[in-house]
C-alpha cells in the first residue's frame, strides 16, 4: 500500500485550490524538519549530552533545561532563511525574532514552544514541540514587525500542531481541514500518515488535572473534580479515571486519540495566576481540539475567542470532550454568580 507522506499530503492540500497557500506548505515543511532534528537530539539523551539544566532562566522565570535551548536554536536556525516568515516568537525569547535583513521575508509570523513538557526529559517521559502560525498584518509590510502583530487571537491561526517525542515520534496537524497524525519513520527519515480527519472520542471518563493544585482552585473546578472522584457514588453515576503526564503535548494527545478532558485552571479568577501561555500553548492547542471535534475554553470563554494582549500572556486552560468542557465551564459560571 503506497504510504503518504506529509510532503505529499500537504502537495495535495496545496491542490485543493484556496486550502493551502504554496509558502505555509514550505513553512510546514521545514518546521517538520526541525521537528525531525529535535526528535533526533531528544532520542540521544545522555548520549547526545542534551539532557540537565542550564544556569539560565528564561522570561518566564523557569529555569531552562539544555533541551529547551537546543530545541530553540533548532527552530531558529531552520526557519530563518526559508522566505516564508517575517518573525518567529518562543516561549524561550523575551521578544520577538525578527527575521534579519540577509534573508528574504515572507508573510507568516511563527509561534513555538520548543519543548513542552520540560520536567519530564531528564526521566525518558514524553516531550513535545508545539508551533502555531500566523498571518502578519498587511499594516506591517514594509515596517519592521513588533510585538503587537502577534497579538492575534486564536481564530487567526492557519496553522497549528505539535510534535511529540515519544514511544513514537507523531507529528499532529491542522490547517483548518481537520486534524491529521504523521509519524516518523525514523528508519527513513519521512513523517507518514497514520491518522486521518482524527475526531476525538466523546463520552469517555477519563480527566487530567494535577491534584497537588486542588487547594488553589476555584469553586467550579473543585466541584467538577470532586464529582468525578466520588464516582458511581457520586452525582455522575459512574467511576472516572484519572492521568497526568506533565506534558501537554502527551495529555493533549492521549485525549485526541481516546477521548477525555485536560485541565489546568486559573487558580482564581486572576488571569496571571494561569500556568500555560496562550500563544504557545492554549491557542494552538484549542485549535486542534475544535478541529477534532471537542471543546476549549479558559473556564469561562473559548480559549480561541480569548484577546490577547501579552506576548507571554497566560490562561486558564480546559480543553477535550466537549460534554465535560461545557459542565466545567458552567459550574464556574454558576460559582461566578454566587459569589
Ligand atoms: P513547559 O515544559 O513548556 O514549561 O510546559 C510544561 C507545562 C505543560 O506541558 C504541562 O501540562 C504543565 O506544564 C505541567 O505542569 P505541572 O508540573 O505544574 O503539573
Ligand atoms: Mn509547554
Ligand atoms: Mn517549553
Amino acid at each position: 500500500m503506497a504510504r503518504t507522506t506529509l510532503t505529499r499530503f500537504l502537495i495535495e492540500q496545496q491542490r485543493k485550490a484556496d486550502v493551502l497557500p504554496g509558502e505555509l506548505r514550505l513553512l510546514i515543511e521545514t518546521v517538520a524538519r526541525a521537528c525531525k532534528t529535535i526528535s533526533h537530539s531528544v532520542g540521544k539523551g545522555a548520549l547526545g549530552e542534551v539532557l540537565g539544566s542550564l544556569d539560565s532562566e528564561n522570561v518566564q522565570g523557569e529555569v531552562q533545561k539544555k533541551l529547551d535551548v537546543i530545541a530553540n536554536e533548532l527552530l531558529l536556525d531552520a526557519n530563518e532563511w526559508g522566505g516564508h516568515l517575517a518573525a518567529m516568537a518562543s516561549e524561550e525569547m523575551e521578544t520577538i525574532y525578527p527575521i534579519p535583513n540577509r534573508y528574504p521575508k515572507g508573510e507568516y509570523l511563527l509561534l513555538f514552544d520548543p519543548i513542552d513538557g520540560s520536567s519530564n526529559i531528564d526521566v525518558d517521559l514524553s516531550v513535545g514541540t508545539i508551533f502555531s502560525v500566523l498571518r502578519a498584518p498587511e499594516a506591517c509590510a514594509g515596517r519592521d514587525v513588533t510585538e503587537e502583530d502577534f497579538l492575534q487571537g486564536g481564530r487567526s491561526q492557519v496553522a497549528a500542531g505539535y510534535a511529540i517525542y515519544g514511544p513514537q515520534s507523531i507529528l499532529v496537524l491542522s490547517i483548518g481541514t481537520g486534524v491529521y497524525e504523521f509519524t516518523l519513520d525514523r528508519e527513513v527519515g519521512s513523517w507518514i500518515m497514520t491518522d486521518a480527519d482524527m475526531k476525538m472520542p466523546q463520552g469517555k471518563c477519563e480527566f487530567a488535572i494535577n491534584m497537588s493544585n486542588r487547594r488553589q482552585w476555584s469553586p467550579g473546578i473543585a466541584r467538577y473534580v470532586d464529582e468525578r472522584v466520588l464516582g458511581a457514588a457520586g452525582p455522575c453515576g459512574k467511576d472516572y479515571n484519572m492521568r497526568w503526564t506533565a506534558s501537554m503535548v502527551a495529555d493533549v494527545h492521549r485525549i485526541l486519540k481516546r477521548g477525555g478532558i485536560f485541565m489546568y485552571p486559573y487558580d482564581d479568577r486572576t488571569p496571571g495566576k494561569a500556568k500555560l501561555r496562550l500563544m504557545y500553548e492554549a491557542n494552538p492547542m484549542s485549535y486542534l481540539i475544535e478541529q477534532a471535534g471537542g471543546a476549549a475554553t479558559d473556564g469561562f470563554i473559548p480559549i480561541l475567542d480569548a484577546e490577547p494582549t501579552a506576548l507571554h500572556q497566560r490562561i486558564g486552560v480546559v480543553l477535550g470532550d466537549k460534554a465535560e468542557v461545557e459542565i466545567v465551564t458552567a459550574y464556574g459560571r454558576e460559582a461566578e454568580v454566587a459569589a
